[in-house]
């Protein structure tokens, strides 16, 4: 007899699959609903959690207008390049290069007793290095309130549209996976690997700069998240093609996100966006260009026909993701928190455990500039791509 499929099902992961639906959902009929409506996990995990106070919720009263533009000045542009504070007289410093040109791991450096200075010539280091690695940080012990804090110091925070927040605080951005055999299965149901690499929501008109990702939780010896350098990327490729790329617009889409989210039983804080950015974009710190797609939210180079955009584009993705010569693997261990420059950094997430553990992060995302293919229109209200 026949396997009978449900059609609807089927279609519905593989177009999620295609987008990377891995966010952190909540699954109606596996979750729960407080009295006032919010939406929470259920109470069999908030038990056992060790940070409470750091598990998602999903207000579905919690409604965003539309983001606007703001200018952005970056801090790395006025930081001491000699890293005064970031490094002071400090015996237990230790640096450690993760390659040669991608990657940084420090120890030795606390980030809650970093200055305004210090925290500047931190985002300095990132932008330099694309991912610096913190390790030994009492950063979640101060709980969301001064995580939020802390991070605003790097630019206005990004409220994601979907994903689950702390109560109160949904300028976090929160990533749990639950301890049970169908977080996996969901996973690996149609496809043979967990890697989706991508940059967080380049649909928005300003995309992250700074990102910190600290992991509360998580397996021992697995978890780790990967990260491709696209500054290197850009630079592998030929003259002609750099050139050539350096002209060209692409189309991001936060739908297929929020529809991801509404099929779970999920919120919508926000009304879905499409925003154009430049395919190169170029760094306000570091003066270089970096490739600015990725498959998760890219959808169409604007000046070609789609078969065109869908091979170039499938070029470059592979490239970023394949490439391993500009690639790192970030291992967690407790109290590492992680930075990445999201402006260059391409990054997923590993899900090569099985033993029922959760992993628990959260993320401080703050806003960069709106991406730029010339310095000149950094900051310009004005600015349309052609
Ligand atoms: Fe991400």
């Amino acid at each position: 007899m026949p396997v009978q499929y449900e059609v609807t099902k089927v279609t519905a992961t593989a177009k999620a699959d295609i987008h990377g639906d891995f966010d952190t959902h909540f699954y109606r009929g596996q979750d729960e609903i407080s009295e006032e409506g919010v939406l929470k996990l259920s109470e069999k995990y908030v038990k056992k959690s060790k940070f409470p106070e750091f598990l998602p919720t999903w207000d579905p009263y919690q409604k965003f207008p539309p983001l606007t533009f703001h200018e952005y000045y970056d801090p790395g542009i006025r930081a001491d390049p000699e890293f005064p504070n970031l490094f002071k007289n400090n015996e237990k410093l230790s640096i450690s290069k993760i390659t040669p040109k991608f990657g940084t791991e420090l120890r030795g450096v606390q980030l809650t007793e970093l200055n305004n200075a210090g925290r500047d010539e931190l985002a300095l280091l990132v932008a330099q290095r694309g991912v610096v690695v913190f390790r030994d940080q009492d950063f979640a012990s101060r709980g969301p309130e001064y995580a939020m804090r802390f991070g605003e110091h790097f630019g206005k925070l990004h409220i994601h549209q979907t994903s689950g927040a702390p109560e109160k605080y949904p300028h976090l951005h929160i990533t749990f996976r639950r301890p049970d055999r169908q977080e996996f299965d969901r996973v690996f149901r149609d496809s043979h690997s967990s890697i989706r690499f991508h940059t967080d929501v380049s649909y928005e008109l300003q995309p992250p700069s700074y990102t910190f990702f600290s992991v509360l939780e998580g397996p021992e010896g697995g978890g780790d998240t990967l990260f491709s350098d696209s500054l290197e990327a850009f630079n592998r490729l030929s003259p002609s093609l750099q050139e050539y790329l350096s002209q060209l617009h692409v189309v991001h889409s936060s739908k297929e996100q929020a529809e991801n989210s509404s099929r779970q039983g999920g919120i919508q804080r926000r009304e879905p966006v499409f925003h154009i950015h430049p395919l190169v974009r170029v760094h306000p710190v570091l003066k270089k260009k970096t490739l600015f797609v990725n498959r998760m939210f890219s959808r169409k180079i604007l000046e070609l026909k789609q078969p065109e955009s869908d091979l170039l584009l499938k070029f470059l993705y592979d490239l970023v993701e394949n490439t391993q010569d500009l690639q790192l693997r970030a291992r967690w261990e407790p109290g590492t928190v992680t930075v990445w420059d999201n402006r260059r950094a391409h990054h997923s997430a590993v899900i090569d455990w099985d033993e029922p553990v959760s992993r628990h992060a959260f993320r401080i995302t703050p806003h960069g500039e709106r991406p730029v293919e010339d310095l000149k229109y950094l900051n310009d209200k004005t600015y349309y791509p052609s």
